[in-house]
């Protein structure tokens, strides 16, 4: 008698689902649990789904149907608990914003001026920094301060207003951007001269463009061309400012014209055909907007604008100087910064190795890229930030990634501890630099993690509780998906703090 082989392959497929509890495994993981063909388990998913009884989340991640709604796991602690905990806590609900967009894409859709000349997804929108300027009456004359400055977004708006400025950001693009951006003094004649004498009739003798591997990939053949001649052609320019405004107009060109896009991850694009003249046309339209919104700018009251290439961790600010500091730190667990500018960084020659891409990681805000050597030594210190939820928090983490094999890393609940002791560490110094009743307003959004959700706004309130400053709001700007699982609603939120 010939044994029905598909039922006991369900079985044993639907017990390593199972284990894998809220967290999902992919398909490789359960054929090599069970020893079996990857293509078998796939079909026997596929019966086993069309039967209601797995489904799949985001990721490639299989999960019991009972489990498709996190909430139903008895150990989750909802968004709605932590509100309720909030309020015993700390008397305060968290409330709506609803002056605007907070997004990034307002600045290039909108085509704000200034803003609009480096697209940045991680960034926030110029209208959101107008609104707590005028929120907390900051006038020209006063300072404002961005820890995590990125392409400037604040920098720029506070200069608009007259307001002086203050931005340290870590990554050389990102301050470079930031810099450039608020360097107003040019003469647009110059420009334009300039942009005249750019040589687009020679040969580029510039062999690989960067060290990055796969680079041949990057770019079509005779994009790639066109892009290298613009390089080449920039290295001629003589006066260093319009140089560098011409290096942030390629760097800002680069992925538009390439084989990739960001969403929010760099990542291959399928269906996209530059053609080989197109660097051509968009370095030009990029110079003739900056040449406009140079225009647009010309004799307006400007604020002074300080920017600062380092690490917000460690820089101090001369004490009770500043009036309001305005952010957005990286997201927990968020984007890998590092390899989603890479290109630019090496286009632009501000790294030349993977080793200097490394490093520059390893001082960031944690991610969840960031070293396990780096992992490993915080993880031996005493010295942390500790926070009963926090704590909570990360014993979760650790023991819902004990229970399930081939999670991605074993350390992530010490990641998550490490970044909040990094911002710890960057309030600690605004804290300081802040006159006294000044405000920080921090953008944030929260995560899901090995199934656990981390709160992330509450507890940067927290943070800045811990540190002397009192909690004035907690404002949801607006919800977004989980990438792990498209069925749960995360936000993202304003954190005001006065000290
Ligand atoms: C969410 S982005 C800020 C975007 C910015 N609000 C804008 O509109 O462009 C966070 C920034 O923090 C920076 N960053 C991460 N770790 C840092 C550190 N230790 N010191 C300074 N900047 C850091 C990243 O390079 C990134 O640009």
């Amino acid at each position: 008698m010939v044994v029905p082989r598909l039922p006991r392959l369900e079985q044993r497929v639907v017990e390593t689902v199972r284990n894998a509890l809220t967290l999902g495994t992919t398909l490789k993981q359960i054929a090599a649990a069970i020893d079996e063909d990857v293509e078998k388990v796939a079909d026997c998913m596929q019966n086993l789904s069309s039967r209601g009884k797995v489904v799949r989340m985001g990721r490639g991640l299989w999960i019991l149907k009972q489990y498709e709604r996190i909430e139903n796991d008895p150990e989750f602690i909802s968004p709605a608990e932590y509100a309720n905990r909030f309020i015993a806590v700390h008397g305060l609900h968290i409330s709506d914003y609803h002056s605007g967009p907070i997004t990034f894409s307002e600045n290039h859709h909108m085509e704000k001026p200034i803003q609009r000349w480096a697209p940045y997804v991680q960034g926030f929108s110029a209208s959101f920094v107008d609104e707590m300027l005028q929120r907390f009456s900051i006038s020209p004359g006063q300072t404002v301060l961005d820890p995590f400055a990125g392409s400037g977004t604040v920098l720029v708006a506070a200069k608009m207003k007259g307001i002086d400025a203050i931005g340290v950001d870590l990554v050389p693009l990102m301050s470079f951007m930031a810099r450039t951006k608020t360097e107003w003094d040019l003469n647009v004649e110059e420009i334009r001269t300039a942009f005249r004498g750019l040589n687009w009739a020679q040969n580029p003798t510039i062999q690989s463009p960067t060290f990055l591997r796969m680079w041949e990939s990057h770019f079509n053949k005779d994009v790639l061309r066109s892009l290298l001649i613009i390089k080449q052609s920039i290295q001629d320019v003589e006066n260093p400012r319009i140089k560098n405004l011409f290096r942030l107009a390629l760097a800002s060109i680069l992925v538009d014209n390439s084989n990739l896009k960001r969403s929010p991850c760099l990542g291959y694009a399928k269906e996209k055909n530059v053609a080989a003249d197109a660097p051509f046309t968009t370095f030009s339209k990029k110079v003739d907007d900056m040449i406009q919104d140079f225009m647009y700018v010309k004799g307006r009251a400007h604020g002074s604008v300080n920017v600062i290439t380092g690490d917000s961790r460690s820089i101090r600010y001369e004490p009770e100087s500043i009036d309001i500091a305005i952010t957005s730190p990286p997201y927990v667990n968020g984007l890998d910064y590092i390899i989603n500018y890479k290109i630019e960084m090496a286009w632009l020659d501000m790294v030349d190795s993977y080793d200097d891409l490394s490093k520059l990681k390893d001082d960031m805000v944690a991610c969840d890229n960031i070293s396990r050597a780096i992992i490993r030594d915080f993880s031996e210190r005493e010295d942390t930030y500790r926070d009963e939820w926090l704590d909570d928090i990360t014993n979760r983490i650790c023991s819902r990634i004990e229970s399930k094999a081939g999670y991605r890393r074993r350390d992530m609940h010490n990641v998550v501890r490490k970044y909040f002791d990094d911002v710890y560490h960057v309030f600690r110094n605004v804290y300081e630099g802040l006159k006294k009743e000044g405000r920080f307003a921090i953008v944030i959004g929260d995560s899901l993690i090995a199934g656990v959700y981390i709160p992330a706004d509450l507890i940067l309130a927290r943070v800045g509780k811990s540190i002397g400053f009192k909690i004035e709001s907690v404002e949801v700007a607006r919800s977004r998906r989980s990438g792990q699982r498209r069925s749960f609603k995360l936000r993202e939120s304003i954190v005001i703090l006065s000290k």
